[in-house]
């Protein structure tokens, strides 16, 4: 595909698709390869819609498919988002012409990840999407590209950045999820609909795409166990805190003999972890490998500037002449995905009760831990203002997770106890 001139349609015209547009308009020259690119094509859902970028002069299309078919581009970018309805019809459309296609559309790779690099795969068309986890920090390259060499273990990751700034905010100010998130909205920061945020979903399908990428397999999105954060509260934030750890909402993926694992939940990370110091509304990601060691990297998650150039840098590798598989091997080799089922699973809990403040209370906890077979490495006992009873926090050794869900359910029965116990997984890399 020796091209010097590349002719882009670009469907989506909102955060990422304005910027993009922003971006080729002031360098179309950005291409280390050399060449020149400009934008000739795009499609919205309304045309009346004012935009933050010239598009007098762009032909128009409703229809994003059309547009993914017009031989007036040789290159379709997708920005509308969705892992069904245009966005995959379009995609699919240019790549069954062998038409190169760029993307940011997590939800799409997620759910149909394997179908779409198999289709590219057989026409030879190029199919990136290097801002679908971590907008501009480059997350996709380097475990599909720079780290091929290695065996990669694990990786976790804080992607979202909307949850990371509420629980930032919680801790920093001292007020509640409601609160906050109400700011976070007003601030751009969270949707109206802030559900994908934080139930873990849009965390889920990042952390996805990461473990496909990370351990050759088909990216399935239904073997990702997702817990969001809605019901932390401030004195969970407070007392994690006095034990040495800040809770983040920490998406993971971990290979072991029994298979991969890959969730989303909130977690108590230890302060000298680097995920433990991200704040507000940045991305990170920690990946452990056997040869490399580990790695850390931090960035911009989202937003226009950060997310158009990481979509631009998927520009310019198409036309360098980009031709690896779409993940990290090929589509027809990419391993059946083989979950840790959960009776094998094991952990570390933080388990914090309210009690009645009576003799006898502390013994019959332990007792009970111990009659599970669960083993206590800190105990916290903690007066606290308006928490309507006694805190009791604790944290387990690492056990079956099975085995610590039934002691808490006979810690639940205890006649002291006020409110259901409240269980938070310690982060796990
Ligand atoms: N925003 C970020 O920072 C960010 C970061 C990483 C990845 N992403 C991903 O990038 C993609 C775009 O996100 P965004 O934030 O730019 O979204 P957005 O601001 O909501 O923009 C979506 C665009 O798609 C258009 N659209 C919706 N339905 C359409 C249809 N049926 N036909 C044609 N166009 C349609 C909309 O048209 P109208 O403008 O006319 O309504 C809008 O221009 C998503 O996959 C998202 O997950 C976003």
């Amino acid at each position: 595909m020796a091209r010097s001139h590349w002719r882009i349609g670009v469907a989506g015209l909102g955060t990422v698709g304005a910027g993009l547009i922003g971006l080729i308009a002031a360098n179309p020259g950005f291409s280390p390869a050399g060449g020149a690119c400009e934008v000739t094509g795009v499609s919205a859902r309304s045309r009346a819609r004012a935009r933050p970028v010239d598009i007098s002069g762009l032909a128009w299309f409703d229809d994003p498919e059309a547009l993914a078919r017009s031989e007036d581009n040789d290159l379709f970018v997708e920005l509308i988002g969705g892992a069904e309805g245009p966005a995959r019809a379009a995609v699919e459309a240019a790549l069954r012409l062998g038409k190169p296609v760029v993307t940011a559309n997590k939800a799409l790779i997620a759910a149909h990840g394997k179908e779409l690099a198999a289709l590219a795969e057989a026409r030879g068309a190029p199919l990136l999407f290097e801002a679908a986890v971590m907008g501009g920090t480059p997350a996709v390259k380097m475990l599909r590209e720079a780290l091929v060499g290695d065996e990669v273990e694990a990786v976790a990751g804080i992607l979202n950045g909307t949850c990371n700034y509420i629980l930032t905010e919680m801790e920093a100010t001292g007020r509640s999820f409601a609160e906050v998130l109400a700011e976070a909205q007003a601030l751009g920061y969270a949707e109206a609909d802030p559900t994908m945020d934080v139930g873990g979903f849009d965390a889920g399908h990042k952390i996805t795409i990461l473990a496909a990428l990370a351990f050759g397999c088909a990216p399935t999105l239904a073997a990702a166990e997702i817990e969001g954060v809605e019901s932390i509260d401030l004195l969970d934030l407070r007392l994690a805190k006095e034990l040495g750890y800040r809770i983040k909402l920490v998406a993971s993926a971990v290979r072991s003999a029994s298979g991969v694992s890959v969730r989303v939940h909130p977690a108590l990370t230890p302060l000298d972890h680097p995920l433990a110091r991200v704040d507000g509304v940045l991305n990170a990601l920690f990946i452990q490998g056997a040869r490399t060691g580990r790695i850390f990297i931090q960035g911009a998650g989202a937003g226009a500037g950060p997310t158009a150039a990481a979509v631009a840098a998927d520009i310019a590798d198409v036309m360098a002449g980009a031709r690896r598989p779409v993940f990290q091997r090929p589509a027809a080799t990419l391993e059946a995905f083989s979950p840790v089922s959960p009776a094998e699973a094991t952990g570390r809990a933080y388990v914090r009760l309210i009690v009645r403040d009576q003799p006898g209370v502390i013994a019959s906890i332990s007792e009970t831990l111990a009659e599970a077979g669960v083993s206590i490495d800190s105990f916290l006992q903690k007066h606290v203002e308006g928490a309507g009873g006694v805190p009791i926090v604790l944290t387990t050794h690492v056990a079956p997770e099975a085995t610590i869900a039934r002691a808490v359910t006979a810690m639940a029965a205890l006649p002291a106890m006020i409110t259901a116990p409240r269980v938070i997984r310690i982060a796990r890399i």
